[in-house]
Order: C-alpha cells, then sequence, then structure tokens
C-alpha cells in the first residue's frame, strides 16, 4: 500500500500505538477547551444526580480525536465503553442485540454514525429517547409489537460529516459537539508528550516543526513523529533535532503547511487544468484519483480551513494563497 500522511483511520500498524498515545483523562486531552469544558459540566452533573450523561454527538474532520474523547468520557464517568461502526450494523437485529446487552449506565459508542442504515435508525429512537426497543412479532395482520426495556446508556455518536445526519437522529443528541483544527502550540504539546511516552528525545523547535505540519490534526502529528524518530534513529543519533526532522519531512513529501502529494496534486490541477476553478467535486475526484467522499472528508476540510479553497455553488475555486505556495503568478482577473 502506498504510504500516506494523511489519511482518514488509523492503520494497522498504527493501531497498538493509538491505545497508547491515548490520552484516558480529560486533563490530558489538549486543546478542544470549549468542548471539554461543557463536557466537564455535563459528566459533573450526571454524577451528582447519578444519572447516565446525556447523548454526545462528536463531529469534525479525521483524526482530531473523537475515538479518544468518547473513551474518555466513559472513563470519567466511570463506566463501561462498548465501541461499533455505523457500517458494521447492517440489520435492526444487529443493533437490538448490542443494546440489549448493555450493562446499566454504559456508553455506547457508534463510529461514523452517518453510515447507519435508515432502518437500523429508527431502532434508536426510542432506544434513545426512553431506553427501550419497539420489536414486531409475527408477520401481516397477526402482527403486533412489543415494547422492551433497555438498560439506561449513554449512546456517544462520532462522525465527520453531521450534515450526512438525519436531523431526527441529530435531534436526539442532547450535547452536540465539534471538534476542531488544533494550534501549533497544542500540536506541539501533544508530540512532545507522544515523544515522551516513546522515551525520544526531541527539541522543542523541531517539535515546533513537525507541528507546523501536521495539518490541525493530531493523528498526523504523532504519524509524523514515529516517522521522523525512525529516521532519526538510522540516520542520527536518536535525538530529534529541527535540521533532521526538517529533512527527514522533506523526504516524506509533506511541504511546510503540511501538504502531501495528493494535496498538491489537487491544488496544481485546479490552477493548471481549470484556471482556478470553480471545478466541480467530482471532477476534481476523477484528476486526484481519488473516491469523491475522500476528497470531501480527508482533504478539503484542511485547505478549506487554511483558505486554499473556497467552496461555491457552481464549484470549488482555489485562492491567490495556492498560486502564491507554489511560486505561480497569480493570473489576472477579467
Ligand atoms: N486532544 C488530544 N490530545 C492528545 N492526543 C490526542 C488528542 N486528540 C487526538 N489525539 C491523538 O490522536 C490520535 C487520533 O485520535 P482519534 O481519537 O483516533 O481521532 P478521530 O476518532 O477523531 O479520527 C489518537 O491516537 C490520540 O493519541
Ligand atoms: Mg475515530
Amino acid at each position: 500500500m502506498e504510504d500516506r500522511i494523511v489519511d482518514q483511520e488509523a492503520d494497522a500498524n498504527e493501531f497498538s500505538y493509538e491505545l497508547s498515545l491515548r490520552p484516558q483523562k480529560l486533563t490530558q486531552y489538549i486543546g478542544q477547551e470549549k468542548v471539554k469544558s461543557n463536557l466537564e459540566i455535563f459528566i459533573e452533573a450526571a454524577k451528582i444526580r447519578e444519572e447516565t450523561l446525556d447523548h454526545v454527538l462528536l463531529y469534525g474532520p479525521p483524526g482530531l480525536g473523537k475515538t479518544t474523547l468518547a473513551a474518555i468520557i466513559a472513563n470519567e464517568m466511570g463506566v463501561n465503553i462498548r465501541t461499533t461502526a455505523g457500517p458494521a450494523i447492517e440489520r435492526p437485529g444487529d443493533l437490538a442485540a448490542i443494546l440489549s446487552a448493555l450493562q446499566p449506565g454504559d456508553v455506547l459508542f457508534i463510529d461514523e454514525i452517518h453510515r447507519l442504515p435508515r432502518a437500523v435508525e429508527e431502532v434508536l429512537y426510542p432506544a434513545m429517547e426512553d431506553f427501550c426497543l419497539d420489536i414486531v412479532i409475527g408477520k401481516g395482520p397477526s402482527a403486533r409489537s412489543v415494547r422492551i426495556d433497555l438498560p439506561p446508556f449513554t449512546l456517544v455518536g462520532a462522525t465527520t460529516r453531521a450534515g450526512s445526519l438525519s436531523a431526527p437522529l441529530r435531534d436526539r443528541f442532547g450535547v452536540l459537539s465539534r471538534l476542531e483544527y488544533y494550534t501549533v502550540e497544542q500540536l506541539k504539546q501533544i508530540i512532545i508528550r507522544t515523544a515522551d511516552i516513546l522515551n525520544t528525545e526531541i527539541d522543542h523547535e523541531a517539535a515546533d516543526e513537525i507541528a507546523r505540519r501536521s495539518r490541525g490534526t493530531p493523528r498526523i502529528a504523532n504519524r509524523l513523529l514515529r516517522r521522523v524518530r525512525d529516521f532519526a534513529q538510522v540516520k542520527g543519533d536518536g535525538l530529534i533535532n529541527t535540521r533532521l526532522a526538517a529533512h527527514a519531512l522533506e523526504l516524506m513529501q509533506v511541504d511546510r503547511l503540511g501538504l502531501d502529494h495528493i494535496d498538491h496534486k489537487l491544488l496544481k490541477g485546479i490552477i493548471e487544468r481549470f484556471k482556478g476553478g470553480p471545478v466541480g467535486l467530482e471532477t476534481i475526484a476523477a484528476t486526484v484519483g481519488e473516491e469523491s467522499h475522500t476528497i470531501e472528508d480527508v482533504y478539503e476540510p484542511y485547505l478549506l480551513q487554511i483558505g486554499f479553497l473556497q467552496r461555491t455553488p457552481r464549484g470549488r475555486i482555489a485562492t491567490d494563497l495556492v498560486y502564491k505556495h507554489f511560486n505561480i503568478e497569480v493570473p489576472h482577473k477579467a
């Protein structure tokens, strides 16, 4: 498989790292101050009332810490977490089985919740609202509906696209938290924390250099750090300094803004083949050779965030910043 810096999910060899690098408590979770302080209050209040926490929807681009936060919520509530994902639940019965196996107070984490089939979603409504299941027994005129009580639980849903969630589902979450891209300073803290866990020496300037190229995303920061660390062990004396970090990142084709070769292909495609746009998403996807949802969920949000792309009703436009970044003269506009 191709070597990727920007990705939707953690890859297999990252999985064990992800577990050990994940903060366990809200106080260890860096950044997202607004989300954290709200959750802190809701968690505290639920504990005082000895109730379950209200259902929480976490949304935002991949790698910003949704799964991590779901685990922290369960940990702070002192309950177990049961994890599944939208595409894994194919039939209403699958969800009914998961729900009826929950212990009182448990957190049920559904990743990619926007990908739940509609029929499955409908099982969730009464479960979220009244902690019960409506099950239809029999077929045709003799069919009847039976209500089964469920233990009280907290649903934590995660999605990269809150817009794709149906309104009835979205409305049943009491807490909606949107995760934001991290600042360089916050990423630097994350990198230093991770280096410490990995027993790697890194100087502050090098941490800063990696942070700047991490696309506001902790998963990418940790991924870059691990690759630079490999580099430092093989080519250097193990210590990560700025020169070594910059050199390793150059070799990985991560530019000074953290853009990789796919971003480059995408942006250059728009300016070279479409005079800066507007270009439709499908056309961009075809130019780059990626699925359009990958472009929309994984690549585009950061390019929009740094002001390289604009979304218009007629398609995406590359801004002057793109021309500057590639040292290409901005064309005169009519
Ligand atoms: N706020 C944070 N502080 C420290 N590390 C974080 C934070 N958010 C995410 N991470 C790290 O980034 C990695 C990716 O986070 P994850 O929760 O899997 O993202 P998502 O589920 O949103 O795709 C995790 O392994 C975790 O170590
Ligand atoms: Mg996740």
